[in-house]
């Protein structure tokens, strides 16, 4: 990234603060120790989280209308994990539901490519057994934060980007490093000033660009992975269409089947991830 980006980074103010939420539940939870009581606790401290996560506990999509009254039932029916997920995503929704509009991209748009990202990684991550899978939804959800950053930020910039990939038939990634400005570093930039881990800022940096990932190749192939496999399948953001065909990382030695099974989970989930998480933005 150009260094008069770097500085105009530094000099924003009103970069998003990192959720105490995710902060919560990224610390507590990942010790050995973690368990239902842990996650209860983290949820009750939140009131407007606990009225959150119960709506969509009685969600059609979960099928216990009126019947959750409580996290701690919540959590029995829906699962440690589900909840989990549910939680880290509402941690994080404010951020995506900041009146985002910029070229073909918006809130909505954002936010279902992020947790399609985040499902497909996660669901790589235990089939393959690289890496802890709820790390990897997290990482799918704030992989793409820069470009928010960006498009808040930098939105002219981010604009004539959007217009060089048009006019030159070129990938968004491709573009930005053709212009000097990437969302990559720039969500790399914020990872570090929430303090998240190593693994976190390396998948958000390089998961267009696994083979400079170093040690951490394998982690970023996933993302970079379930990144290409929503943007061809259409899930939220699609602004890789410059028909280039999908790319598998070698690093992940997988075959075609592999990956056709993946394609068929996305297309058989796409709509329920639309719908329930896609709610999620305006509870
Ligand atoms: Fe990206
Ligand atoms: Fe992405």
């Amino acid at each position: 990234m150009e260094k008069d980006y770097t500085s105009r980074l530094n000099k924003i103010d009103d970069l998003p603060a990192m959720p105490k939420t995710l902060y919560d539940v990224l610390n507590k939870l990942n010790s050995d120790d973690t368990n239902a009581s842990t996650l209860d606790h983290i949820i009750e401290e939140d009131p407007a989280l606990t009225t959150k996560i119960l709506k969509i506990a009685n969600s059609p999509y979960y099928g216990q209308a009126g019947t959750v009254n409580n996290i701690k039932r919540a959590i029995m029916l829906l699962g440690f994990n589900e909840i989990k997920n549910l939680v880290i995503g509402f941690s994080l929704s404010d951020i995506f539901n900041s009146g985002l509009e910029c070229g073909p991209i918006d809130s909505k748009i954002m936010w279902l490519h992020s947790v399609g990202v985040g499902k497909v990684a996660q669901s790589i991550s235990h089939r393959l057994k690289i890496g802890d899978p709820d790390d990897f939804f997290t990482g799918g959800l704030i992989h793409d934060i820069g470009l928010i950053i960006m498009c808040h930020h930098f939105k002219n910039e981010t604009l004539e980007i959007f217009r060089l990939v048009e006019e030159k038939n070129i990938s968004f990634p491709d573009a930005e490093e053709m212009y000097g400005l990437k969302h990559t570093e720039i969500g790399a930039f914020l990872a570090k000033k929430w303090a998240l881990s190593d693994f976190m800022t390396n998948i958000i940096r390089y998961h267009h660009k696994p083979t400079s990932a170093g040690e951490f190749i394998s982690f970023a192939s996933v993302l970079f992975l379930a990144n290409e496999l929503c943007d061809k399948t259409g899930l939220g953001l699609n602004y890789d269409e410059s028909g280039k065909k999908l790319l598998v990382p070698k690093s992940l030695h997988v075959n075609v089947e592999f990956v056709k099974e993946l394609v068929d989970m996305i297309k058989e989930e796409k709509k329920t991830i639309e719908e329930n998480w896609g709610n999620m933005l305006l509870v």
